[in-house]
């Protein structure tokens, strides 16, 4: 038998551990919204909470069946001492800067990432990743609402002192996670990716959610 051609093998490596990436990171969301329900503000950011742990927990069982037969290691990528740093930073934030880094952050760069191998992916990862992309895009349009009524809640200084910061939230954060010191760039270069694209699409993202925010 032929083995299979070096790219294809790429390809699978790569694939392979950009599913676990995601998953993983879905299970950290599932983790810290978790946490969050019982503190956060009223009842619809309580059951938009539950409802996510609930997507989240689907997603990364979706994620695993899917690696099991994708046959690729499913051995975590980021190790426990830097998920749990990561854990420390979200429970220390308050209501507003939980939103914006959950989900103008993580949630943004997880759907829009998602969305760019989408075309790109194998028939098999592209159907494992069908629901969760659509979860995605309703978890950020969550974390949007509430983050726009709680800034709506504050006086005039009080809001504009939080918008002018937000972007230098994020690059904080963003920051945090290019620390992870992955190779995600190969990663993303060998399932096909331009890694600039997708970085300025990344970028792009942000700033439209930033400006949907102030308007
Ligand atoms: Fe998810
Ligand atoms: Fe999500």
């Amino acid at each position: 038998m032929k083995n299979p051609p070096v790219e294809a093998l790429q390809y699978a490596s790569s694939m392979g551990n950009l599913l676990v990436l995601y998953t993983q990171v879905d299970q950290f969301i599932m983790e810290v919204c978790a946490e969050r329900i019982s503190c956060a503000p009223g009842q619809s950011a309580r059951l938009g909470l539950a409802k996510q742990v609930g997507d989240e927990s689907h997603h990364v069982r979706i994620q695993q069946e899917w690696l099991e037969q994708f046959d690729v290691s499913a051995s975590p990528l980021i190790d426990e001492p830097t998920l749990e740093h990561f854990r420390a930073h979200f429970r220390g934030l308050n209501w507003i800067d939980f939103l914006t880094d959950l989900y103008l952050v993580i949630e943004a760069l997880g759907s829009q990432a998602v969305e760019q191998i989408v075309p790109l992916a194998d028939p098999g990862t592209r159907e494992s990743l069908r629901i969760p992309l659509q979860d995605e895009l309703d978890h950020v349009a969550f974390g949007m609402r509430e983050l726009k009524m709680a800034l709506a809640g504050l006086d005039e200084v009080q809001r504009s002192y939080i918008i002018e910061h937000i972007p230098e939230r994020i690059e904080h954060l963003v920051t945090m996670l290019q620390q992870l010191d992955l190779p995600i760039r190969d990663w993303f270069e060998q399932v096909g990716a331009d890694y600039p694209e997708v970085c300025s699409r990344l970028g792009q993202r942000r700033q439209e959610l930033f400006a949907e925010l102030v308007a």
